[in-house]
């Protein structure tokens, strides 16, 4: 685990953690707090993108940063140990994960439990390390990135919308837990957002399919901020997605096959000889 200046850094000003921060959704999200003035601590694996962002967050608000792998039982110890020091975080973006795109009797034991580890394990262990000081102090958000898929069941999605479904659970039982404590949580459902996610196979197929309604990242970062000044307990990005769960209502049979058809692979056209 690397550590760069976090003890130093949570003596003023509001602190937001924000797991996932070397890239994608997470490095917009970290973005987009850091302008608003919020101290950043972020956390993923990869150091020297870390370290990047760090240097980039700086013009805005001092940010620091913790290498961990979330699915490391010892990592994962180590940074609640080090939140729970940390003390008086404001909010907590729970954002890292991977993907998976494969029909379930392919997917192994092992790679349903790393999601499961990562979307679920880890955000629930971020948040019970971050929770008593919110309670204590009245305030504090805790924000979850889930995903639409969570909703829908697409194929080859057992693991991953599966692990998305916990977390979006976890937030709605903190919720109701938490009423009135001051401290909010919310859970943030992306549909298909640009970034890296999509950059190895099979995923890379799915964003090839999808193209034309992929999203930038930065519009999930401006639905995480629109939620620190307005919160509530669920929002989808793009907002017109909400219109699954009026379907879901009316029509599951109907949203079950629309989405079943759609995700389904097409066969890459053949090769001419
Ligand atoms: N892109 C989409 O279409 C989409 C849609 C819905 C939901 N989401 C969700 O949005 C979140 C961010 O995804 P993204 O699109 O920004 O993907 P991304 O560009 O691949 O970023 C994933 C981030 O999570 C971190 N991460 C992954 N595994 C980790 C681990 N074991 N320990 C610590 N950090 C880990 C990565 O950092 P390191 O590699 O440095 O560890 C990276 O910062 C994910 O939870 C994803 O499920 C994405």
């Amino acid at each position: 685990m690397m550590r760069s200046e976090a003890r130093g850094a949570a003596g003023e000003g509001k602190l937001a953690v924000v797991s996932g921060g070397s890239g994608g959704i997470g490095r917009e999200i970290a973005r987009a707090v850091a302008r608003r003035g919020y101290r950043t601590v972020l956390i993923a694996r990869r150091e020297e993108e870390l370290r990047c962002v760090v240097q980039e967050l700086g013009r805005w608000a001092p940010s620091t940063a913790v290498a961990v792998d979330l699915s490391s039982r010892r990592d994962l110890g180590d940074l609640s140990e080090l939140l729970r020091e940390l003390g008086a975080v404001d909010v907590l973006v729970n954002c890292a994960g991977h993907g998976l795109y494969k029909p379930f009797l392919e997917c192994t034991p092992e790679e349903l439990h790393g999601l499961m580890l990562v979307h679920y394990f880890a955000a629930a262990a971020l948040v019970h390390a971050v929770l008593p000081s919110m309670l204590a102090r009245g305030g504090g958000h805790v924000i979850n990135i889930g995903s639409m898929s969570a909703k829908m069941g697409p194929w080859g999605h057992s693991g991953y919308a599966a692990a998305k479904a916990a977390l979006a659970s976890l937030t709605e039982t903190l919720a109701a837990e938490h009423q009135g404590s001051g401290v909010h949580f919310s859970i943030v459902h992306p549909g298909l957002v640009d970034t890296p996610f999509f950059a190895h196979p099979p995923l890379d197929r799915l964003r090839e399919r999808f193209e034309r309604r992929l999203v930038a990242p930065e519009r999930v970062a401006r639905a995480v901020t629109a939620l620190l000044d307005r919160p509530r307990l669920q929002v989808c990005v793009p907002r017109a997605y909400r219109v699954t769960d009026v379907l879901a209502a009316v029509s599951p049979a109907l949203l079950h096959h629309l989405v079943a058809r759609s995700s389904r692979p097409t066969p890459r056209p053949a090769r001419r000889p």
